[in-house]
């Protein structure tokens, strides 16, 4: 079985991100298995424990290292990554020369109540992903704009166009996965 860890950028419980990611973890292969890994317990990242870790910080990393692959489905904050997804990130990061995101493939997708999308989110994802070794998803690009509209009353994609981008989407990660399985 291939494990893709699933990390949501908002810790609100009617997120968006969130029930978009739960309709992306269903499009994957049958003989791959996501699991959500949660960020929002995680204390802010400090360097002081990087020889202390925190019981949080313990099970966080050892939840990615287990996993083969990560996808990032995240809101923007204020034309960046949201502070808690940049937390996790860092605390993933070290202690320096041990960072457990080293050469997991990746793949990202940004989305937006309004017309904007996501896009500086993903591209300063991105950037962090780059330093990090992390091999991403080129194409497609995905940035959901105006995420209520693609989502029915039971939080389920509405539309087949959408749930077929999502699916080629899908299909490029599993094929950039399988390249450094
Ligand atoms: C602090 C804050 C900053 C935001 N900044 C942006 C932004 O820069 N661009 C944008 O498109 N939406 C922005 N939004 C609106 C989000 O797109 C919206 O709240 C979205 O629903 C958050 O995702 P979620 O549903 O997964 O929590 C911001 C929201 C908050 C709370």
């Amino acid at each position: 079985m291939v494990k893709v860890a699933v990390i949501v950028g908002s810790l609100r419980k009617e997120s968006f991100s969130r029930k978009i990611a739960e309709n992306v973890a269903s499009l994957f292969p049958k003989d791959y298995q996501t699991e959500f890994v949660e960020i929002g317990q995680l204390p802010l990242y400090n360097e002081e424990y990087d020889s202390n870790a925190p019981e949080e910080y313990v099970s966080f990393r050892d939840a990615i290292r287990s996993v083969d692959a990560v996808l990032f489905v995240t809101p923007e904050y204020n034309r960046s990554v949201p502070g808690v997804l940049k937390n996790a990130i860092d605390v993933g990061s070290r202690p320096y020369g041990e960072s457990v995101w080293n050469a997991k493939p990746a793949a990202i997708i940004s989305q937006s109540i309004s017309q904007l999308s996501g896009f500086g989110a993903n591209h300063h994802l991105r950037q962090s992903l780059t330093f990090l070794n992390m091999p991403v998803v080129q194409q497609p690009e995905v940035y959901l704009a105006n995420s209520p509209d693609l989502l029915d009353e039971n939080g389920k994609l509405n539309n087949e166009q959408t749930i077929q981008f999502l699916q080629s989407f899908v299909d490029s990660f599993v094929d950039l996965i399988k390249k450094y399985q």
